[in-house]
């Protein structure tokens, strides 16, 4: 006697097995198919025993309905399950979270302070907000001299206390002097910070600049001392083949001072002012002018990162545009 009961266990085991369509064919093939085993039941049902024909036949035939519904049943579970998202491949590669880079200015400081620390440079730095005393005054540049003009200043609103005048300093060279208070030659250091000026902004002009400021201070330095330095470091940044060329300029805590330019795609641009340490700065410092001698110089890394990566305007670099910012990616890790 056929039986029906384990015979319909065993199907519904098998049904729940199959894990999508192909699965659902080949259940229904060896189920309800032509020589499926439900259809071999029915078949073989006209070869049994009177009695027992009618009771098979008609449970045969009721299981037969009811593993119908339960394929349709089944089909319906699968598509459920498969629009709830699709199945985790584990396989995919990971998804990278967006990483951002350096900003091209932190870029360019860092490697032109790699270029100095490799030259024996210490790097340091020194406040935003200076006294008006080291940022002008013991710099040789008292109240009412000329060059005070070159730099309109942005002052520190007076808190009425009497106490001395701050401001936000206008270019490092005020860490000259605070550097030659705690240190003794030979000194050979770098001070990289952001200034500040008080100016109308254009392509290359920006009220906040970043300087690069550099002091060297031993025994029997001479200007072919400040020339091979600053050549050397030149030629780091822009290539062994860049032509350069000093030419007098005045800042009045040098003497003599110059400016250094590069010829760059057949114009002369200014990279720098630099000068020997006036003998009076030295002596202030109480140092033997005869004895010590050095060279100091300045530079804008806004400028320096302009000419490296092709930036025609510089206030791109303050505007927070990540389509400008995210062309820097490309130099993550190269700092
Ligand atoms: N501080 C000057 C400026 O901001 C740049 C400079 C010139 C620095 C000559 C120096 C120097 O140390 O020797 O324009």
């Amino acid at each position: 006697m056929v039986d029906l009961e384990a015979l319909e266990a065993e199907a519904r085991a098998s049904l729940a097995e199959a894990g999508d369509e192909a699965g659902l064919d080949s259940w229904r093939v060896e189920w309800l198919g032509r020589r499926g085993r439900l259809t071999a039941v029915l078949r073989g049902v006209r070869d049994l025993p009177a009695e027992e024909r009618p009771l098979i036949g008609a449970g045969a035939n009721r299981l037969k309905g009811e593993l119908e519904d339960a394929v349709t049943a089944r089909r319906a579970e699968l598509l459920a399950a498969a629009s709830d998202g699709p199945a985790l491949d584990v396989t995919l590669p990971g998804r990278r979270p967006p990483m951002g880079s350096l900003h091209p200015i932190t870029l360019t400081r860092r490697m032109m302070e790699r270029t100095f620390r490799d030259m024996g440079f210490d790097v340091v730095e020194g406040p935003d907000v200076e006294l008006e005393e080291y940022n002008f005054d013991r710099l040789r540049i008292p109240a009412g001299h000329p060059a005070r003009d070159m730099w309109d200043t942005m002052w520190v609103a007076d808190d009425g206390s009497g106490g001395p005048r701050q401001l936000l300093r206008t270019h490092t060279s005020p860490m000259q002097i605070r550097y030659l208070e705690r240190r003794q030659p030979p000194i050979r250091v770098i001070v990289p910070g952001t200034c500040y000026r008080y100016e109308a902004t254009d392509a290359t002009h920006e009220w906040m600049l970043t300087q690069i400021e550099g002091l060297v201070i031993d025994e029997d330095l001479s200007f072919a001392h400040l020339k091979g330095t600053l050549e050397a470091f030149v030629r780091r940044v822009f290539g062994a083949e860049i032509e350069t060329r000093f030419r007098c300029d005045y800042f009045p805590f040098v003497e003599p001072g110059a400016e250094l330019g590069v010829r760059w795609q057949g114009d002369w641009l200014e990279v720098l002012g630099c000068g020997m340490v006036h003998p009076e700065i030295i002596e202030d410092a109480g140092l033997d002018p005869d004895r010590f001698t050095g060279f100091a110089f300045g530079m804008g890394v806004e400028r320096v990162a302009m000419l490296r990566y092709g930036v025609r305007d510089i206030r791109h670099f303050y505007r927070n545009d990540i389509r400008f910012l995210s062309e820097f990616d490309q130099f993550r890790g190269s700092a």
